[in-house]
């Protein structure tokens, strides 16, 4: 695809913003604007050869990237960040025109001024991001059972710590996981390789990366294809960026999230390990960018939706190897599915013999919240409350001894992902 001319992006940006704005019918107060609809002027545009975002393999590149987020974190956060108004906004949330070179700036400014992070969804068009202005579609109800003991039992044996260990001393091995950086889109590469290593032979899977438009981190993806019901899919995943401020710092990133991709990475090895076949397609995903914004999960989920993928049930698996409170699991409550929440609790309480817990992020913190967005059953597993959460993330710190140099804690999670993937993809 050829890119377009920076001005005839910018007409085209601009088109689009206010065709937006006019053609959708919205429950906020956006700013006027005229009557075509945004997507004629994408598809138009894309027909003549391509619109946005044109950005891979060149970081350096500036591109239009629209970011929405809390407003009362907008209030709290230094003025500087937000030298425009908002584009549109509800009650709630903002929607913010942002470079995409800027990004990293909101991210660091929001670390900086949060004892916990606000999260910010970042997307690749304004129409978009104007989606999250709207409620999340409501999750038809459905049951969930727990009838397949023996191959769980069978299973459960297989999923091996010195494994995780040694994929998190992998990943943690990059200066960086950064998303616009070359040690990040490395680290990709290289966990494609790991994957498709352990994945050669098995007949009906396979291991492929995600190509983003707006970066160039690539997210992975392995597929076990389902034998009878290979339209439906189970998806379990966590991302494989990490950060450490703003720049090409240092960012071992070895909790967050070396320990959620390794945990993927091992319950997929021992599924496939173990010879099991499941009814329904099952999928293993490492998510790009994360950290700027949930930007992989959220074009893997709205690539699915687009596509009428039937998504059973997504686990999102981020920062699980720091014990810091009394129980070993704890489950998100917001932005994710009660029911499916419920069913997780019982695996772990039926297969691992465990107690748990439950927190609140409070907003879109993690990989979940994208396939909770576009109206998928998602939950968050994760490895304490959040006020006890391990201290030393988005810093050079975050090494795997401060983890205790072990995968005890992530080995539980890898336990969970296997459970779930056996009882929900029967
Ligand atoms: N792993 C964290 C989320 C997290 C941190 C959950 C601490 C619970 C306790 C995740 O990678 C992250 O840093 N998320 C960002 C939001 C994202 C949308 C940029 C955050 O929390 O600021
Ligand atoms: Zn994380």
């Amino acid at each position: 695809m050829k890119p377009l001319p920076i001005s005839l992006l910018a007409i085209l940006l601009s088109a689009g913003r206010a065709a937006a704005l006019g053609g959708f019918t919205p429950d906020f107060d956006g700013r006027a604007g005229s009557a075509f609809s945004p997507r004629a002027v994408i598809e138009e545009a894309a027909s003549a050869g391509g619109l946005l975002p044109v950005l891979p393999g060149d970081p350096e590149r500036a591109g239009a990237v629209w970011v929405s987020m809390e407003r009362s974190d907008v209030s709290a956060l230094d003025g500087a960040l937000f030298k425009r108004a908002p584009v549109a906004q509800n009650k709630r949330l903002a929607v913010y025109e942002f470079e995409s070179g800027e990004l990293e700036r909101l991210a660091d400014g929001m670390q900086r001024t949060f004892a916990r992070g606000p999260g910010f969804f970042a997307h690749d068009t304004l129409e978009s991001a104007l989606e999250d202005l709207k409620a999340p579609p409501a999750l038809p109800a459905r049951a969930y059972t727990l009838d397949q003991a023996q191959k769980v039992k069978d299973l459960l044996p297989l999923v091996s710590e010195e494994k995780i260990v040694s994929v998190i001393k992998g990943l943690a091995a990059f200066k960086n996981r950064g998303s616009r950086y070359a040690t990040g889109i490395d680290a990709s590469k290289w966990l494609q390789r790991e994957w498709a290593a352990f994945a050669a032979g098995y007949p009906g899977v396979t291991v492929e990366p995600f190509k983003h438009a707006a970066f160039p981190q690539e997210s992975v993806i392995l597929t076990v294809r389902g034998a009878s019901e290979p339209e439906k899919v189970v998806i379990i995943g966590g991302h494989i960026d990490s950060v450490a401020g703003y720049g090409d710092n240092p960012a071992p990133g070895a909790d967050d999230n070396a320990s959620g991709a390794a945990v993927t990475q091992e319950a997929a090895r021992a599924l496939l390990a173990s010879g099991y076949r499941p009814a329904k397609t099952i999928k293993f995903i490492g998510f790009a960018a994360e950290e700027a914004g949930l930007r992989g999960s959220g074009d893997i989920a709205a690539a699915f939706q687009q596509a009428g993928v039937k998504v059973e049930g997504m686990l999102n698996l981020d920062m699980v190897n720091y014990k810091g409170s009394e129980k070993d699991i704890y489950f998100v409550s917001d932005n994710t599915s009660a029911d499916q929440n419920a069913f997780l609790g019982r695996l772990v309480e039926t297969y691992l013999g465990l107690g748990w817990g439950t927190l609140k992020c409070g907003y879109a913190c993690s990989d979940h919240a994208s396939w909770t967005k576009k109206g998928y059953p998602a939950s968050y597993a994760f490895e304490s409350t959040f006020e006890q959460h391990n201290p030393y993330i988005h810093k050079a710190t975050d090494t795997l001894d401060k983890c205790g140099g072990n995968a005890r804690q992530a080995l539980n999670f890898a336990r969970l992902a296997a459970a779930y993937a056996v009882e929900l993809a029967k």
